[in-house]
């Protein structure tokens, strides 16, 4: 696959095929690309937590807040729901530049993913206390996002619009799942040539 194909192709996924596991292997194999990935000082403050366990998965889902512009759907139904999570935290107040360093070990995570044919979805929306009690994670970490993974069993779709036009994703009666994005040229505010 094209590296732009892996791009389109990376779309946030809530809908996947439950009984495509994944295994402990493939969790460690995406987390290590984060760990190859550039770090604010090189300073390397995010830590990670894999879970491939169905009984773990559970217990994370019910954490999880999906889609918040879509209020009628409450989230995955069981049997479409992710088969493995990567959970990012940092030691305490260890912050500041890790907030980037953060964006790039997610998004490099989700990349790996699509290009093995997998998908997945970074959640911010989580109750973080909760989850931290069910991973039986020390006082000092803090959770800062869960990637929810899976084998996606949605369509989705992007869709260009312009200035005034709406960025809320949607789903359509099909259920294909549409995203809007800004056009180049409402983003690239100069060009110097
Ligand atoms: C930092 C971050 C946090 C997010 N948190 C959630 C979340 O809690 N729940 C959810 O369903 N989607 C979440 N998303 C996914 C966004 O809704 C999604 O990226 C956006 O709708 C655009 O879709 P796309 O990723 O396919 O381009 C999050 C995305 C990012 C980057």
């Amino acid at each position: 696959m094209e590296f732009k194909e892996i791009v389109e192709k990376n779309r946030s996924y809530r809908r996947f095929d439950q009984s495509h596991r994944l295994g402990k292997t493939t969790l460690l194999d995406l987390v290590d690309l984060a760990r190859k990935t550039p770090s604010a000082g090189n300073l390397q403050l995010l830590r990670f937590v894999v879970s491939c366990s169905p009984e773990i998965n559970s217990r994370i889902f019910e954490t999880l807040g999906w889609a918040a512009s879509l209020p009628d759907w409450p989230g995955p139904e069981d049997g479409e729901r992710p088969a493995g999570y990567v959970v990012i935290v940092t030691e305490g107040d260890s912050w500041d530049w890790a907030r980037v360093d953060l964006g790039i070990a997610a998004q490099t995570i989700l990349l790996g993913a699509a290009a093995r044919g997998l998908g997945g979805c970074m959640l911010g929306n989580v109750r973080k206390e909760k989850l931290k009690e069910i991973l039986n994670l020390e006082e000092s970490l803090t959770i800062q996002l869960v990637i929810a993974l899976g084998k996606p069993v949605e369509e989705v779709v992007l869709e260009e619009v312009s200035g005034g036009e709406s960025i809320t994703y949607y789903r359509s009666e099909d259920r294909v799942h549409h995203v809007p994005k800004r056009k180049l040229a409402d983003l690239v505010i100069r060009i110097c040539d």
